[in-house]
């Protein structure tokens, strides 16, 4: 049996992982989860998966969950409130596999601990390997700890990978859906949150799917692709490929590529995932060619979509950049979905955040942790002062004309 612990149970990733465990309950034991504050659906977790721990990192939430679930507490279920657990959860003794699925650099300290404590590790959360790519790889491979990435397009490669040496590969083409607004034809800066959060194939977490309208998310993949495969910038490519069937490609020295093909489904590369590094009969989705009449593949619009120049602009500079980027992305995305700023707004405060960085050349987790504060209250001052333009520009919508 493997036992596993999920940070960020609740979340999309998070059910989904929940959702392949439960076709074979027999194969793996839950013994952690996590959630922010969705504590109804926590609870119903608990109630079905039986964890021994579980972690509520916002205190409100979980003291209402500690008033109001005390059978399923005296049923003994551990826990803990605050951020803090969450690094408790992943040094569990019993744990085989730690699955992050948190949003955003929060899921940064609990991965380092992790493989600190020499656990196996699933991970979701692409800002964690953004922000800090080389320090995590690093503690990996000195802690001979294997990382297996979640994201379609790194699980693609990772498979194609295997039996390979990174040495042998000339280049990656990372495939984007190109997300909900890429057919949408003129201006997009006054998109709303609604249609930006629809995406024509994947159903994902608001975050990653405002990224995925932005093109960020393909961005900030091309900084995962480098530091999870090790190959330079400049042999990671993107494409356009709208059906997202296949998830990515490897391009040997020789020439030949190698694609990895499935139905655009999350349940799949987490299936591989937890059955690695067995391969066994899944009972999801399967392609059907013949009715896949083509396959279409084009260049991604950078003057459009300026956040994925942005991504490789800070992969270039390095060091701290990337962190900086990360955290503008999530300042400005997170000012988005609550109507602060308009969706143009976006890359705005990124650029203006990154091109005011003092880029510190090789960090220690301290730069990065550092980076990230002064990125932080940077790009919040930009979306006080940005919101404020939105409102003297509406005021003076009704002022009468003289
Ligand atoms: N969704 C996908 O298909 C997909 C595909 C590839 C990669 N990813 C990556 O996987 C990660 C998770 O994505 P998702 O779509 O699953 O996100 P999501 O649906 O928003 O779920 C995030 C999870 O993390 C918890 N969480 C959020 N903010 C937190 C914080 N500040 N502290 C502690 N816990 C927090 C949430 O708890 P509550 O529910 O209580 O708020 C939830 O359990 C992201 O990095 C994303 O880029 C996702």
């Amino acid at each position: 049996m493997k036992r596993i612990v999920i940070l960020g149970s609740t979340g999309s990733i998070g059910q989904n992982t929940l959702s392949v465990i439960r076709e074979e309950p027999q194969k793996f034991q839950v013994k952690g989860l996590s959630a922010r504050s969705n504590i109804d659906l926590l609870e119903k977790q608990i109630e079905e998966f039986h964890p021994e721990t579980v972690v509520i990192t916002d205190k409100e939430a979980g003291e209402r969950f500690l008033s109001r679930s005390l059978p399923l507490i005296k049923s003994g279920v551990k826990v803990i409130l605050g951020k803090e657990g969450l690094l408790e959860l992943v040094r569990k003794p019993e744990v085989d596999l730690v699955i992050i699925a948190l949003v955003g650099i929060v899921g940064l300290l609990p991965t380092l601990e992790a493989i600190y404590a020499k656990k196996t590790i699933a991970l979701a959360t692409k800002e964690v390997i953004v922000s800090a790519g080389t320090i995590v790889t690093e503690a990996a491979r000195k802690n001979d700890v294997e990382i297996l990435p979640v994201d379609s397009e790194h699980n693609s490669i990772f498979q194609a990978l295997r039996g390979h040496r990174s040495a042998e590969i000339k280049r990656i083409i990372l495939t984007a859906s190109g997300g909900p607004l890429e057919k949408i034809k003129g201006d997009l800066s006054d998109i709303t949150p609604s249609v930006a959060l629809r995406h024509p194939v994947w159903k994902m977490g608001k975050k990653i799917s405002i990224d995925s309208a932005t093109l960020m998310n393909k961005g900030l993949e091309v900084i995962e692709a480098h530091h999870l495969f090790g190959v330079e910038p400049s042999f990671i490519e993107v494409v356009i490929h709208q059906e997202a069937i296949i998830h990515s490609l490897v391009e040997f020295k020789d020439g030949f590529i190698s694609a990895i093909l499935a139905f655009p489904d999350m349940r799949l590369p987490l299936h591989y995932i937890l059955h690695y590094p067995e391969r066994v009969e899944s009972s999801l989705p399967k392609l059907d060619f013949s009715k896949i009449e083509r396959l279409n593949f084009r260049k991604p619009d950078f003057d459009r979509f300026p956040c994925l120049k942005y991504a490789y602009d800070a992969l270039r500079e390095e060091g701290t950049m990337p962190a900086v980027l990360n955290r503008a992305n999530e300042v400005a995305v997170n000012a988005f979905l609550k109507e602060k700023i308009k969706f143009g707004k976006i890359p705005e405060i990124i650029k203006r955040t990154t091109d005011l960085h003092q880029v510190v050349k090789d960090p220690s987790l301290e730069d990065i942790l550092t980076a990230d504060r002064w990125a932080k209250e940077k790009a919040e001052s930009f979306v006080v002062k940005g919101s404020g333009l939105n409102i003297l520009k509406n005021f003076q919508m009704f002022i009468p004309d003289p």
